[in-house]
C-alpha cells in the first residue's frame, strides 16, 4: 500500500478537495483506496453518506476503543472511509502525551492489507495528527492557493518535511506542491508573480508540479451531492484537472 498525504498549514487550500477527487480517480482507474480522514472538521467525512456516530471514528481507534476494522466503512465500490469526528481533538491531545506519539497512524496502517492507497486528509495548522500523517506516509503533496501565501508559511512546512525525514520517516518523499483554484492563463498579475516566484525558487522550484487545480464548481456541487466527479461531471474542467494531478502524483510516488 502507497500512503499519500495532502497537507498545508493554511486552512482551505484544497486539502480535502483534493484527496476526496483524488481517491474517486484512482478508484475509476480500479485501485483500492482506503482515506483517513485526520480533521475534526469532518469535512471529508460529510463527502460521503455515513453515519459515523454508530461505529466509532479515527479517534475511537487512536485510543484504543475500536479497532480499524470496527470503524472502516465502505463508501464506494473498493473505496472505504476511516471517518473522524469533532472529539478527535480530545484523542489527539492524549495521544500527545504519551510517548511515540508520532508513529500512531504508522502503527495502525502496518496492518492494513488488500488496499492500493491510503490517502490521508489531514487538518490545517500542524498538530500531532499531521505529524504522525507524515510519519505515516510515502509521499506527502502540498496543495497551495498562490494568492494567499507569504513564501515564509511554505518554508515553515518544508521544514517540518524535513525534520520528519530526518527524524521519523526516511522513506517520506515530498512529492510536490500543486496550486488549487488557480488556472494558468489567469492574468491577476499577483498570482502570477506568486507562481513565478516559487517556479524559480531553489527550494520550491523542483516541487512545483505541472498540474494546476482550476476553480470549478462541478468539484464543489459533486462534493455536496456526495457524488464522484467522474459521475457527475466526467468531462468538467475539475474531473479532467484531477485526472492530471493523479497521473503526476503517480509519476512522483
Ligand atoms: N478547484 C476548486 N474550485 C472551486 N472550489 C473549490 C476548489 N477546490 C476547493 N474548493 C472549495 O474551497 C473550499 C476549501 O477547500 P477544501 O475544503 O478542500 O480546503 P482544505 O484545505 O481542506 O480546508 P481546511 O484547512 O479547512 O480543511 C471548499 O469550500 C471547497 O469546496
Ligand atoms: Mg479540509
Amino acid at each position: 500500500m502507497q500512503t499519500i498525504v495532502f497537507a498545508n498549514h493554511k486552512g482551505g487550500t484544497g486539502k480535502t478537495t483534493s484527496c476526496l477527487n483524488v481517491a474517486y480517480t484512482l478508484q475509476e482507474r480500479g485501485h483500492s483506496v482506503l482515506l483517513l480522514d485526520c480533521d475534526r472538521q469532518t469535512n471529508l467525512t460529510q463527502s460521503f453518506t455515513v453515519d459515523p456516530g454508530s461505529t466509532g471514528h479515527l479517534g475511537s481507534v487512536l485510543l484504543g476503543q475500536a479497532s480499524l476494522s470496527d470503524v472502516v466503512l465502505e463508501v464506494g465500490e473498493g473505496l472505504y472511509l476511516v471517518p473522524s469526528s469533532p472529539d478527535i481533538a480530545e484523542a489527539e491531545e492524549r495521544i500527545s502525551q504519551k510517548p511515540g506519539a508520532e508513529f500512531a497512524l504508522k502503527e495502525l496502517l502496518d496492518d492494513v492489507e488488500a488496499i492500493d492507497y491510503c490517502l490521508i486528509d489531514t487538518p490545517g495548522g500542524l498538530g500531532k495528527l499531521t505529524y504522525a500523517a507524515l510519519t505515516a506516509a510515502n509521499a506527502v503533496f502540498i496543495p497551495a492557493q498562490p494568492e494567499y501565501y507569504g513564501i515564509e508559511g511554505l518554508v515553515g512546512l518544508l521544514d517540518v518535511c524535513h525534520q520528519v525525514q530526518k527524524r521519523l520517516n526516511r522513506e517520506l518523499v515530498i512529492g510536490g506542491l500543486f496550486f488549487t483554484q488557480y488556472n494558468r492563463n489567469d492574468r491577476r498579475r499577483a498570482q502570477k508573480d506568486m507562481v513565478n516566484l516559487l517556479e524559480t525558487h531553489p527550494l520550491f522550484g523542483p516541487l512545483v508540479m505541472q498540474t494546476t487545480i482550476r476553480p470549478n464548481v462541478s468539484l464543489v456541487e459533486a462534493q455536496i451531492e456526495k457524488a464522484s466527479i467522474h459521475t457527475w461531471a466526467p468531462v468538467s474542467a475539475g474531473a479532467q484537472d484531477y485526472q492530471n494531478l493523479t497521473t503526476e502524483i503517480l509519476a512522483r510516488l
